[in-house]
Protein backbone atom coordinates (compact mmCIF):
# COMPACT_ATOMS: atom_id res chain seq x y z
CA UNK A 1 0.00 0.00 0.00
CA UNK A 2 1.14 3.57 -0.85
CA UNK A 3 0.46 6.55 1.30
CA UNK A 4 -1.48 9.28 -0.99
CA UNK A 5 0.56 12.16 -0.23
CA UNK A 6 -1.75 14.53 -2.51
CA UNK A 7 -5.33 15.44 -0.60
CA UNK A 8 -6.57 17.38 -4.09
CA UNK A 9 -9.20 15.46 -5.22
CA UNK A 10 -8.62 16.48 -8.80
CA UNK A 11 -5.12 14.20 -8.50
CA UNK A 12 -4.20 12.11 -11.06
CA UNK A 13 -4.89 8.66 -10.14
CA UNK A 14 -1.82 6.18 -9.75
CA UNK A 15 -0.26 5.12 -12.87
CA UNK A 16 3.61 3.90 -13.70
CA UNK A 17 6.09 7.09 -13.61
CA UNK A 18 6.14 8.07 -17.67
CA UNK A 19 8.53 5.54 -20.17
CA UNK A 20 10.29 8.00 -22.43
CA UNK A 21 10.13 7.00 -26.27
CA UNK A 22 12.23 9.99 -27.86
CA UNK A 23 12.81 13.16 -27.04
CA UNK A 24 9.06 14.97 -26.76
CA UNK A 25 8.00 11.21 -26.27
CA UNK A 26 6.17 9.21 -23.73
CA UNK A 27 4.31 6.47 -23.00
CA UNK A 28 2.11 6.90 -19.95
CA UNK A 29 0.85 3.23 -18.94
CA UNK A 30 -2.71 2.83 -17.75
CA UNK A 31 -3.49 6.55 -17.84
CA UNK A 32 -6.68 6.31 -18.54
CA UNK A 33 -8.05 3.23 -17.32
CA UNK A 34 -9.78 5.05 -14.30
CA UNK A 35 -11.96 6.87 -17.04
CA UNK A 36 -12.17 4.01 -19.77
CA UNK A 37 -15.72 3.00 -19.02
CA UNK A 38 -16.76 6.65 -19.53
CA UNK A 39 -14.82 6.79 -22.65
CA UNK A 40 -16.16 4.05 -24.59
CA UNK A 41 -19.65 5.33 -23.46
CA UNK A 42 -18.75 8.53 -24.94
CA UNK A 43 -17.46 6.79 -28.31
CA UNK A 44 -20.66 4.86 -28.79
CA UNK A 45 -22.63 8.37 -28.86
CA UNK A 46 -20.54 9.55 -30.70
CA UNK A 47 -20.30 7.02 -33.30
CA UNK A 48 -24.01 6.59 -33.21
CA UNK A 49 -24.30 10.24 -34.76
CA UNK A 50 -21.32 9.83 -36.64
CA UNK A 51 -20.95 6.56 -37.85
CA UNK A 52 -17.54 4.69 -38.58
CA UNK A 53 -16.48 4.53 -42.09
CA UNK A 54 -13.39 3.63 -44.23
CA UNK A 55 -11.98 6.43 -45.78
CA UNK A 56 -10.02 6.13 -48.86
CA UNK A 57 -6.87 7.46 -49.72
CA UNK A 58 -5.41 9.61 -52.29
CA UNK A 59 -3.99 6.57 -53.81
CA UNK A 60 -7.24 4.89 -54.09
CA UNK A 61 -6.41 2.87 -51.33
CA UNK A 62 -9.36 1.95 -48.68
CA UNK A 63 -8.03 1.95 -45.35
CA UNK A 64 -8.40 -0.82 -43.12
CA UNK A 65 -8.91 0.87 -40.38
CA UNK A 66 -12.79 2.53 -39.57
CA UNK A 67 -12.85 6.33 -38.39
CA UNK A 68 -14.57 9.31 -37.36
CA UNK A 69 -14.07 11.83 -35.22
CA UNK A 70 -16.10 14.39 -32.48
CA UNK A 71 -14.72 18.12 -32.20
CA UNK A 72 -15.22 21.57 -34.24
CA UNK A 73 -12.43 19.52 -37.06
CA UNK A 74 -12.43 15.97 -37.67
CA UNK A 75 -10.00 14.51 -39.83
CA UNK A 76 -11.05 12.93 -43.33
CA UNK A 77 -9.48 11.59 -46.21
CA UNK A 78 -10.64 11.21 -50.31
CA UNK A 79 -9.34 10.63 -53.39
CA UNK A 80 -8.01 14.38 -53.26
CA UNK A 81 -6.80 14.62 -50.45
CA UNK A 82 -6.44 14.81 -46.54
CA UNK A 83 -8.15 17.41 -44.78
CA UNK A 84 -9.82 18.24 -41.56
CA UNK A 85 -13.25 19.61 -42.07
CA UNK A 86 -15.55 21.48 -39.56
CA UNK A 87 -18.73 18.79 -40.61
CA UNK A 88 -19.24 14.86 -41.11
CA UNK A 89 -18.89 14.78 -45.23
CA UNK A 90 -21.41 11.83 -44.90
CA UNK A 91 -24.20 13.73 -43.02
CA UNK A 92 -23.54 17.35 -43.82
CA UNK A 93 -23.66 18.00 -40.40
CA UNK A 94 -21.23 19.45 -37.72
CA UNK A 95 -18.65 16.74 -35.92
CA UNK A 96 -20.40 15.33 -32.62
CA UNK A 97 -19.43 17.70 -29.92
CA UNK A 98 -16.13 16.93 -27.90
CA UNK A 99 -17.38 15.59 -24.43
CA UNK A 100 -15.71 17.36 -21.89
CA UNK A 101 -14.30 14.38 -19.84
CA UNK A 102 -11.93 13.86 -23.04
CA UNK A 103 -11.13 17.34 -22.42
CA UNK A 104 -9.88 16.70 -19.33
CA UNK A 105 -8.00 13.48 -19.34
CA UNK A 106 -5.95 14.59 -22.08
CA UNK A 107 -5.12 18.23 -20.85
CA UNK A 108 -3.83 16.15 -17.52
CA UNK A 109 -2.16 13.00 -19.94
CA UNK A 110 -0.36 16.13 -22.14
CA UNK A 111 0.31 18.07 -18.83
CA UNK A 112 2.17 14.70 -17.59
CA UNK A 113 4.32 14.58 -20.62
CA UNK A 114 5.37 18.38 -19.87
CA UNK A 115 3.27 20.00 -22.95
CA UNK A 116 1.08 22.41 -20.68
CA UNK A 117 -2.76 24.10 -21.57
CA UNK A 118 -3.58 21.42 -24.25
CA UNK A 119 -6.44 22.19 -25.73
CA UNK A 120 -8.01 20.06 -28.54
CA UNK A 121 -9.98 20.95 -31.27
CA UNK A 122 -10.27 17.66 -33.01
CA UNK A 123 -10.92 13.53 -31.90
CA UNK A 124 -9.85 10.88 -34.44
CA UNK A 125 -11.36 7.69 -33.40
CA UNK A 126 -9.90 4.44 -34.94
CA UNK A 127 -11.42 1.39 -34.80
CA UNK A 128 -8.97 -1.95 -35.74
CA UNK A 129 -10.36 -4.93 -35.95
CA UNK A 130 -8.49 -7.99 -36.08
CA UNK A 131 -5.79 -7.38 -39.28
CA UNK A 132 -6.18 -3.91 -39.65
CA UNK A 133 -3.20 -1.75 -39.85
CA UNK A 134 -1.87 1.83 -39.82
CA UNK A 135 1.00 2.34 -42.05
CA UNK A 136 3.63 4.58 -41.45
CA UNK A 137 2.86 7.86 -41.61
CA UNK A 138 3.69 11.13 -39.72
CA UNK A 139 0.83 13.60 -38.42
CA UNK A 140 1.19 16.90 -40.69
CA UNK A 141 -2.14 18.10 -41.50
CA UNK A 142 -2.40 20.18 -37.81
CA UNK A 143 -2.69 23.86 -38.38
CA UNK A 144 -0.71 23.97 -34.77
CA UNK A 145 2.42 22.04 -34.88
CA UNK A 146 3.51 23.17 -31.52
CA UNK A 147 0.84 21.14 -29.57
CA UNK A 148 1.42 17.28 -28.73
CA UNK A 149 -0.75 14.39 -30.37
CA UNK A 150 -2.71 12.67 -27.28
CA UNK A 151 -3.31 9.16 -28.07
CA UNK A 152 -5.49 6.76 -26.14
CA UNK A 153 -5.84 3.20 -26.63
CA UNK A 154 -8.89 1.12 -25.58
CA UNK A 155 -9.65 -2.25 -26.35
CA UNK A 156 -7.35 -5.09 -27.80
CA UNK A 157 -3.84 -4.57 -27.36
CA UNK A 158 -1.70 -3.27 -30.34
CA UNK A 159 1.73 -2.76 -31.65
CA UNK A 160 2.99 0.89 -31.91
CA UNK A 161 5.49 1.40 -34.25
CA UNK A 162 7.15 4.56 -33.30
CA UNK A 163 10.17 6.08 -35.43
CA UNK A 164 11.57 9.74 -35.28
CA UNK A 165 10.70 12.27 -38.01
CA UNK A 166 13.28 10.52 -40.78
CA UNK A 167 10.97 7.92 -42.42
CA UNK A 168 14.30 5.80 -43.23
CA UNK A 169 14.81 5.32 -39.18
CA UNK A 170 13.90 1.49 -38.44
CA UNK A 171 10.71 2.71 -36.16
CA UNK A 172 10.34 0.85 -31.97
CA UNK A 173 7.82 -1.73 -31.16
CA UNK A 174 5.76 -1.34 -28.20
CA UNK A 175 2.80 -2.94 -27.25
CA UNK A 176 -0.21 -0.65 -26.81
CA UNK A 177 -2.46 -1.64 -23.96
CA UNK A 178 -6.39 -0.57 -22.86
CA UNK A 179 -6.10 2.37 -20.95
CA UNK A 180 -2.57 3.15 -21.86
CA UNK A 181 -1.88 6.78 -22.95
CA UNK A 182 1.03 7.71 -25.85
CA UNK A 183 2.08 11.43 -25.92
CA UNK A 184 4.36 12.86 -28.54
CA UNK A 185 5.52 16.30 -29.51
CA UNK A 186 8.03 19.31 -29.09
CA UNK A 187 10.87 17.47 -31.09
CA UNK A 188 9.46 14.45 -31.84
CA UNK A 189 6.23 15.84 -33.07
CA UNK A 190 6.48 14.74 -37.13
CA UNK A 191 7.61 11.37 -35.91
CA UNK A 192 6.64 8.62 -38.00
CA UNK A 193 4.40 6.27 -36.26
CA UNK A 194 2.01 3.66 -37.28
CA UNK A 195 0.02 0.38 -36.00
CA UNK A 196 1.17 -3.12 -36.61
CA UNK A 197 -1.63 -5.72 -38.39
CA UNK A 198 -4.15 -6.39 -34.93
CA UNK A 199 -3.88 -9.63 -34.01
CA UNK A 200 -7.25 -11.20 -33.03
CA UNK A 201 -8.31 -11.83 -29.39
CA UNK A 202 -11.14 -10.88 -27.34
CA UNK A 203 -11.36 -7.52 -25.09
CA UNK A 204 -13.38 -8.05 -21.70
CA UNK A 205 -14.83 -4.39 -22.69
CA UNK A 206 -14.79 -4.15 -25.75
CA UNK A 207 -14.95 -7.45 -28.08
CA UNK A 208 -12.68 -8.12 -30.81
CA UNK A 209 -11.85 -4.91 -31.39
CA UNK A 210 -9.50 -2.23 -30.48
CA UNK A 211 -10.20 2.01 -30.35
CA UNK A 212 -8.02 4.37 -30.55
CA UNK A 213 -8.39 8.38 -29.88
CA UNK A 214 -6.09 10.59 -30.72
CA UNK A 215 -6.38 14.50 -30.12
CA UNK A 216 -4.79 16.85 -31.95
CA UNK A 217 -4.79 20.60 -32.28
CA UNK A 218 -5.65 20.98 -35.54
CA UNK A 219 -7.36 24.60 -36.07
CA UNK A 220 -4.97 27.66 -37.08
CA UNK A 221 -7.09 29.55 -33.99
CA UNK A 222 -5.37 27.13 -31.33
CA UNK A 223 -4.33 28.99 -27.94
CA UNK A 224 -1.04 27.49 -28.55
CA UNK A 225 0.07 28.76 -32.16
CA UNK A 226 2.89 30.74 -31.77
CA UNK A 227 3.57 32.01 -35.97
CA UNK A 228 0.97 33.19 -38.41
CA UNK A 229 1.87 30.48 -40.90
CA UNK A 230 -0.80 29.93 -43.07
C1 LIG B 1 -2.92 7.40 -35.43
O1 LIG B 1 -1.77 7.48 -35.82
O2 LIG B 1 -3.78 8.23 -35.75
C2 LIG B 1 -3.38 6.26 -34.56
C3 LIG B 1 -2.32 5.55 -33.80
C4 LIG B 1 -2.89 4.41 -33.01
O3 LIG B 1 -3.93 3.84 -33.39
O4 LIG B 1 -2.29 4.04 -31.98
FE1 LIG C 1 -1.13 9.31 -36.69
Amino acid sequence: MTLNLFEDEDAPPPYAAPEPLAPGAVLLRGFALDGAQALMQSVQQIIMAAPLRHLVVPGGHTMSVAMSNCGALGWTSDRSGYRYTPTDPLSGRPWPAMPDGFKRLTARAAAAAGFDGFRPDACLINRYEPGARLSLHQDRDEGDLSAPIVSVSLGLPAVFLFGSARRSDRPVRYRLLHGDVAVWGGPSRLAYHGVAPMADGEHAGLGRQRINLTFRCAGHDSRRRADAQG
